[in-house]
């Protein structure tokens, strides 16, 4: 199978989650989009969706999944999204479509956070996939300095505003050998808006494609 294919496979395995006339947690990118066509596609009504993009927003008001925002709602009970990389205890790196500042609210709304992903963004150590920050424009090169003090090298992703007219530095070079640590130490630093690695709001269950199917990881 493709990596389009498992993308589809598990956008579609997903819908498991989803409670018909509940409001839904909907996060950001290409296997996410396989979710929202999903949706569609199922025929399952649902109240409504809380979206961490414009571009999903875009996406779900042209298929007619009506949109929240996320004051309007105190809780949800699922949150569906994908990641860059995950590792077996549902550790993310995600970010890579620029939306992570948003991800993390709308997860954070949510009881339960579903990840869907392919099978190559299972790892063992966080760190491989350069690690997306949020920042606000005038710290970008301080925090890059910071990043040099402890092994990594941050570069300033070009053309790139994010949908809070924030910056993104990808940082490589960085081994995430505790997540948790890690995140709360880097969004401490002064304008860092968000760190792409998701500890707190870590997945609860996975849905992996494989070749041989979806394999779950609780
Ligand atoms: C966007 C994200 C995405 O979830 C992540 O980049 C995975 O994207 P894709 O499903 O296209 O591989 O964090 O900010």
């Amino acid at each position: 199978m493709t990596q389009d294919e498992l993308k589809t496979l598990v956008g579609q395995a997903a819908l498991q989650y989803v409670t018909p006339g509940s409001i839904v947690g909907v996060g950001t990118g290409s296997t996410v989009d396989k979710f929202i066509d999903a949706l569609a596609a199922s025929g399952m009504a649902i109240a409504g969706a809380v979206s961490s993009s414009v571009r999903s927003t875009e996406r779900m008001r042209a298929l007619g999944i009506r949109i929240l925002e996320a004051a309007e709602v105190e809780s949800l009970p699922v949150y569906i999204d994908g990641a860059d990389e995950i590792d077996r205890q549902g550790h993310m790196v995600k970010g890579g479509g620029a939306a992570l500042t948003r991800e993390k609210i709308v997860a954070d709304l949510a009881a339960r956070f579903v990840c869907i992903a392919d099978e190559s963004k299972l790892v063992d150590v966080l760190g491989a996939f350069p690690l997306p920050v949020e920042v606000i424009p005038m710290a970008a090169a301080q925090i890059a300095r910071r990043f040099h003090a402890i092994g990594g090298q941050a570069t300033l992703r070009a053309n790139c505003v994010t949908d809070n007219g924030c910056h993104i530095l990808d940082v490589r070079g960085v081994q995430i050998r505790d997540p948790q640590a890690f995140e709360r130490d880097v969004n401490q630093w002064p304008g860092v808006v968000t760190v792409g690695v998701f500890a707190r709001n870590k997945a609860g269950v996975c849905l992996l494609g494989t070749s041989s199917g979806v394999r779950t990881l609780e």
